[in-house]
């Protein structure tokens, strides 16, 4: 089944997002497309009932203001714009329409129809995986997070046993982490999954280095060495799956916005290793990416897991890891974690973890004087990352967080609570 779609051309505006999410939550599909679409490429995309031109501040480009190709207004498709002077098409508006002009031109001008939901589109996914993998194999780097877990589901639905999903633990993975992806996957959805408990091969290359760049480098390229490993070792495979979703297109695609990042996921594999990509979630945004987990049965806890670094708790340990504070990390992000639940914080705090230093501090335990380790707790709130506040939790339930992670993990005698904003501070502590 096609979509009915409205596509919004990027004239320097620095909503097309907003307004793609709102046109979407109408139950339409809508695309974000350059300025300098030509006629044949928007009428190559399926079922495009009608066009917004959305101007803004980002429209001058190295001095000159971007236009459409004039060959545009020839097609017969409705076409309104939003600051740009689009002098031959129907509407102009000065900002974005509200929510019953925006009803009219989607409904009434376009006359789109609302079809945009996710049964539909896991139902047309499942279709096109299957046209594109034929009987081929497809590989996938499955993490654990909420994209790659959600790409996993959707092939196994398309295409069962003929997806190959890799788990790589790398040591540095949350409490019981590894385990639910296992329980999860392999028991419950039967994929073909391979597990490598990488561990010990990750925390030797990590030994003894302290800088936090450089911790990275280990772990984002020791990764790729043990996923090539495995992908040699299979036959036959044609297709990498990625997690790719449409935030990464728009940021890497925009030929307006001053700030292009470009999205690599698993990125660096070697020249002789070459698949096509497979990458089923490019046009959803995340909450759809999670409404789409759901919808596959995918359980809540792994679809609503707040955000994990690739680095995982190798950039909570600060400094050189060690094992025992690694260990530190690893449960006191635990007893958090489960209090926050209990609480009900985990539904309202965006991103929430524990950090041990690589120091110690004095303090008495058993009536004798005790060196240990100190746990820093982290809970913040943000729109996009770039900035954040502090969670004010409650006095009460830091407490009993304090308590328990004082009794139950070894080798630590203090607990203090991170204050500090993004900026000046970052969200991670590496
Ligand atoms: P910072 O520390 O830069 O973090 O304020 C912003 C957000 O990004 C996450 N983060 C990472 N995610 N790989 C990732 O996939 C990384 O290397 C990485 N470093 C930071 C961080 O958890 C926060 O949500």
């Amino acid at each position: 089944m096609k979509q009915d779609m409205i596509v919004i051309l990027d004239l320097g505006s620095t909503e097309n997002t907003v307004l793609a999410r709102r046109i979407r939550d109408l139950g339409v599909y809508s695309e974000i497309h350059p300025h300098d679409i030509t006629a044949e490429e928007l009428q190559a995309l399926d079922n495009v009932k009608g066009v917004i031109l959305n101007g803004g501040e980002n429209r001058v480009v190295d001095g000159k203001a971007v236009e459409i190709r004039p060959e545009l207004y020839d097609l017969d498709i409705p076409m309104i714009s939003v600051d740009y002077p689009g002098s031959r098409c129907g509407t102009q508006l000065q900002q974005l329409p509200g929510e019953e002009a925006l009803k009219a031109f989607v409904f009434d001008t376009c006359k789109a129809e609302a079809n945009w939901n996710m049964k539909n589109f896991i139902a047309d996914q499942v279709e096109l995986i299957r046209r594109q993998v034929g009987d081929g194999k497809v590989l996938l780097a499955l993490s654990g997070g909420v994209d790659s877990s959600v790409v996993a589901a959707l092939l196994i639905k398309a295409i069962g046993q003929q997806l190959v999903c890799v788990h790589v633990n790398h040591g540095l993975m949350r409490k019981n982490e590894s385990e639910s992806v296992i329980q999860v996957f392999r028991d419950q959805l039967h994929a073909n999954l391979i597990y490598v408990d990488a561990s010990e091969r990750f925390l030797g290359k990590l030994e003894h280095v302290a800088g936090p760049e450089q911790k990275r480098k280990i772990i984002g390229g020791e990764f790729i060495r043990v996923f090539e490993e495995e992908a040699r070792k299979l036959e036959g495979i044609e297709f990498l799956g990625q997690g790719t979703i449409y935030p990464d297109i728009i940021e890497s695609g925009t030929k307006t916005a001053k700030m292009v990042k470009s999205h690599h996921n698993v990125g660096g594999l070697p020249e002789d290793l070459q698949f096509k990509l497979v990458e089923p979630l490019k046009q959803l945004f995340k909450d759809e990416v999670r409404a789409c987990g759901v919808e596959l049965g995918l359980p809540h806890s792994m679809v609503y897991r707040q955000p994990f670094p690739g680095p995982g708790l190798g950039v909570r340990c600060l400094g050189a890891i060690t094992r025992d504070r690694l260990e530190a990390v690893r449960e006191s992000d635990a007893i958090l974690r489960e209090e926050f639940a209990k609480a009900g914080l985990d539904k309202k705090v965006w991103q929430y973890f524990t950090v041990v230093p690589d120091f110690k501090s004095v303090g008495v335990k058993n009536n004798a004087r005790c060196f240990d380790y100190m746990v820093i707790i982290r809970a913040i709130n943000t729109i996009d990352a770039m900035s954040a506040t502090i969670e004010r939790v409650d006095w009460d339930v830091l407490q009993r967080i304090t308590d328990r992670i004082l009794a139950e993990v070894p080798n630590v005698n203090r607990v203090c609570y991170d204050m500090s904003p993004k900026p000046p501070a970052t969200i991670e502590f590496e």
